[in-house]
């Protein structure tokens, strides 16, 4: 797609001064377009489609400044009998729309918060899907509970909704699909399947702040739903999480659990809460930065979004390369990631590997995304792991071996290539030379495959 530079620069300080990235950004963007014209793949001595710096991450101000400050002065660092945090979870509820929000350590402890509170031990079996960052299936491994993968839906990247009630036994005590890349999985069909059964569904939306099915945000559809502020998310405060719930009693226990079993923010035992528990809090100072932060956030999820639709538009036209498809009821995806699948048959047989070789030369960062979990020996050491021997037997952890197989999951890892979100906060301009990028190592696949 060609555009003039008149137009480009001015699109340019448009949303470059939206988003406070340098005019000199800008300005070498203009001309590495310029350059692309008809030229060599860059892996094969040709110029780079992308010559510039991408937005980097975090993006800080005054305003982290400033909070930071005020706590720092205070010195009221711990949440309990103090009020940023609290001010936080106020703000998060504000902009999710959900009646709860509770600040913990991390991703991670905002679903350990959550599987304490629904009280997930040893014998309990929890559904997840196999792509997912492997904290998903920690937190269940941690409770010496057992984490079944539901296969994955290829064209999306999510969880296999059809594919669930195979895998429910008298065991399954809950649901935690998780909405992978920021982009929701299909909650309407997965909320059918946890009401039929009357098995509970927790949102992994580590990824997803701000991602809306049918114009409600992500994580209040389930019982409750787990956010990660760890540095690399779209939301961050280095490290950190939050639950949201519309359930009182829910909210309660997930405030007990990360708050030594009690659920108040006295520091007293109470007698016979039977709540188990840890210090999982969030800090005051986390929750500074996170409330500045939130200030740019709306304005940054709408510009990951449009870039992505409109990357996706270009991707469109170029042949083997498929974006992950939106569910029909995603009215917003948070584009933590930006997925596609490559078909290197439709670039002369050269391996993934060398595409994104190619793609990085071209100035270009790309991955290739999660490994096969089910595959993974860290994973399949589990059935070795002398106390899941103890409590579920030689027989049942063979057989969990088994019915954690995973095919399209283990095609889709093979096949996966990622941009991280950050890249997503660039130009429109800057999708183009995305683009502009494969199309030149598709036109010189022959040759690079050959090197
Ligand atoms: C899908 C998913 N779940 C859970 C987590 C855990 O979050 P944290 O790193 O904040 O513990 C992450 C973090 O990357 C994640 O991507």
């Amino acid at each position: 797609m060609k555009t003039s530079n008149k137009m480009n620069r001015r699109r340019f300080l448009h949303t470059s001064s939206a988003l406070g990235v340098g005019l000199t950004f800008g300005l070498q963007n203009i001309h590495g377009s310029i350059a692309q014209n008809n030229k060599k793949a860059a892996i094969l001595g040709g110029p780079k489609a992308f010559n510039a710096t991408w937005p980097g991450w975090p993006i800080v101000g005054r305003a982290e400044e400033d909070e930071l400050l005020k706590v720092l002065k205070s010195g009221q660092w711990c949440r309990l009998g103090s009020k940023t945090v609290p001010r936080y979870e106020r703000e998060f509820e504000k902009i999710t729309s959900a009646k709860f929000a509770l600040a913990t350590s991390s991703g991670s402890t905002a679903l350990t918060s959550m599987l304490g509170a629904l009280d997930i031990g040893p014998g309990d079996e929890v559904i997840i899907p196999p792509y997912t960052f492997i904290a998903t299936y920690n937190v269940i491994t941690q409770n010496y509970a057992l984490p079944i993968f539901v296969d994955v839906d290829i064209e999306s990247f999510q969880i296999d909704a059809s594919k669930i009630e195979d895998a429910i036994t008298t065991s399954t005590k809950v649901m935690m699909p998780v909405h992978i890349g920021g982009s929701p999985f299909d909650v309407d069909a997965v909320l059918d399947i946890a009401k039929k059964h009357n098995i509970p569904m927790i949102e992994d939306a580590c990824q997803a702040h701000l991602a809306e099915w049918k114009g409600k945000c992500v994580g209040n559809f389930g019982l409750g739903g787990a956010f990660s502020m760890q540095a690399s998310k779209n939301l961050n405060s280095g490290e950190g999480g939050t639950i949201i719930t519309n359930d009182e009693d829910f909210y309660n226990k997930c405030y007990g659990f990360h708050h030594q079993g009690q659920n108040t923010d006295s520091a007293s035992l109470e007698p016979g809460s039977g709540i188990r528990g840890s210090n999982l809090r969030l800090t005051e100072f986390q929750a500074a930065i996170l409330l500045a932060q939130m200030t740019r956030l709306e304005e940054q999820v709408k510009r990951r979004s449009e870039n992505a639709d409109y990357l996706t538009q270009l991707f469109n036209e170029i042949d083997g390369i498929t974006p992950a498809k939106l569910y029909d009821g995603t009215t917003r995806s948070a584009y933590h990631l930006y997925m596609f699948r490559y078909d290197e048959k439709m670039f002369s047989d050269m391996s993934r590997s060398k595409f994104i070789k190619a793609l990085n030369a071209e100035g270009i960062p790309c991955y290739g995304g999660y490994t096969s979990l089910s595959k993974n020996p860290y994973v399949r050491n589990l059935a070795k792991n002398k106390h899941y021997l103890n409590v579920y037997g030689e027989k049942t952890m063979n057989d969990w071996l088994e019915r954690n197989e995973c095919p399209q999951n283990d095609k889709l890892t093979q096949e996966a290539v990622w941009f991280g979100q950050t890249m997503l906060l660039g130009t429109k301009r800057n999708m183009e030379q995305i683009a502009e990028a494969v199309k030149k190592i598709s036109r010189d696949s022959k040759a690079i495959s050959m090197l």
